[in-house]
């Protein structure tokens, strides 16, 4: 059965324990923009490793990029953005709010009923200018997504890489766009971060490909924790195709407001190396060693949202369950994400305990991000690591001075072991990568 958690708790958890907060809160805050606080910025940079390393570094196939976010603004006529990169956008003319009006159940105002105007074309993208003079010729604009950057920078990898097809080009950065109607979290918001993949493929061979990153992307999520039942792959209907593209398929997770795209995987065609090579005037063919045929590739692209996935993994690992007379809140994140792996609890502030606790906690911060913590009873100290995921806690009390010896708990069933300190690390590193604590795995993928 699928499951579904209430966005209150999560956006409630995030902001008490320093995931995330709104942006410029000091100053009343700035609508749909998000800033993640230490725990978030680790989690994020958690999944974004976990990406790079499953789709580069573990693959022969594929190189990364880091492209700048201003590029030239015929990029975007060529790309079809100037055009068409728009919603449909009706104004109330009583409480003058703006709605998509794909969004509306009616033809009034959702806020106040009031009367609501035509609707018209709205461009999404953030125009600015560059250089000191603001004028139509110096506007350019905020990249909407990441890929362009990409296309355009086709001939330089193919160049400098000696790649060959079928291969991909991959890349992590901030989008922007000014979207009419934002919320849900962190779900939509007007800056955001992409992970995207181009992968480049011989013509006739893209449906297989298709279906070979489909497969893949499901399965990153589910390799990371994802409930199987709370991910589905829903095609695009003819009407909802981006103009780019042949064919579409969202990865939907189920959000707290129900399901919606976490990812998108397109066919994009050739449309966009011939759109480049049309309005650069510079040539994106490919020569195929093979037949000696110049051929434009077509891509497929696995398109899939940093800030989406960091709610759909929050939002997957979050649990609550009876303690005795308390609700323990806890996430159960995968080790790899976790933004924390390992706690260090001395039981006591006594000087000689405290100064095992801080020789442990200063080894094990050269391998993964630990916290010390010495405030409260042992038991609130575990409740605040269950809930920020972390999967270890080492406790070290009276008896670790005469048998050199720790406790370390487990997060999901709180058991405990004992093992000898100059063991430690050794003993973290196999529970980390998956071994068995106490005879049970430590993180299973679920069902
Ligand atoms: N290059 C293709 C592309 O950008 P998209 O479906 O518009 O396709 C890809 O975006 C992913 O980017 C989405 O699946 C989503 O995860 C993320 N995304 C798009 N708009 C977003 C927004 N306003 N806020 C947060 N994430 C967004």
């Amino acid at each position: 059965m699928p499951t579904k958690v209430e966005m209150e708790k999560i956006v409630s958890l995030c902001r008490r324990r320093g995931f995330i907060f709104p942006s410029s809160e000091i100053y009343g805050g700035l609508s749909s923009c998000w800033d993640y606080g230490p725990l978030g910025v680790e989690l994020k940079r958690n999944i974004k490793q976990g990406w790079w390393r499953a789709v580069v570094q573990e693959r022969d196939d594929m190189v990364g990029l880091d492209t700048s976010i201003l590029m030239h603004p015929q990029i975007w006529t060529a790309s079809g953005h100037i055009e068409g990169f728009s919603d449909p956008l009706v104004e109330c003319k009583s409480c003058h709010l703006r709605w998509r009006s794909d969004d509306l159940e009616s033809n009034n105002c959702p806020s106040c009923g009031g009367e609501l105007t035509e609707s018209r074309l709205f461009n999404l993208m953030f125009k600015t200018s560059m250089g000191p003079i603001e004028e139509e010729a110096s506007t350019v604009y905020l990249r909407p997504e990441t890929a362009q950057g990409i296309f355009v920078n086709f001939q330089n990898v193919l160049n400098t890489t000696r790649k060959r097809l079928p291969f991909g080009i991959a890349q992590i950065g901030k989008a922007f766009r000014n979207e009419i109607t934002t919320g849900n979290f962190i779900f939509r918001s007007r800056e955001f971060e992409q992970m995207e993949i181009e992968f480049f493929v011989k013509p006739g061979t893209d449906k297989e490909w298709f279906d070979y990153w489909l497969k893949e992307r499901l399965n990153w999520y589910v390799k990371l924790g994802i409930k199987k039942e709370n991910l589905r792959s829903r095609q695009h209907t003819k009407r909802e195709l981006a103009h780019y593209a042949r064919e579409c398929y969202d990865i939907d997770y189920l959000f707290p407001m129900g399901w919606a795209e976490l990812e998108g995987i397109a066919n994009r065609g050739d449309f966009d190396l011939v759109q480049h090579a049309k309005y650069s005037g510079k040539s994106l063919n490919y020569l195929d060693e093979e037949t000696k045929e110049h051929i434009i590739p077509y891509i497929i692209e696995p398109s899939a949202g940093v800030d989406r996935s960091v709610l759909a993994f929050l939002c997957d690992a979050y649990d609550e369950e009876q303690d005795k007379e308390e609700i323990r809140v806890l996430l159960h994140l995968h080790p790899t994400l976790a933004p924390i792996k390992v706690a260090v609890l001395p039981l006591s502030r006594r000087e000689k305990l405290v100064a095992v606790a801080k020789t442990i906690y200063a080894d094990l911060r050269q391998c993964w991000m630990v916290q010390y913590d010495d405030a409260q009873s042992i038991g609130r100290r575990y409740r605040r690591q269950d809930e920020i995921g972390t999967p270890f806690c080492v406790t070290i009390d009276f008896q670790s001075l005469e048998d050199e010896q720790v406790t370390i708990r487990e997060r999901d069933t709180m058991n405990q072991i004992r093992v000898p300190i100059k063991e430690l690390k050794t003993i973290l590193t196999a529970k980390l990568s998956g071994e068995l604590f106490d005879n049970q795995p430590l993180w299973t993928t679920k069902s």
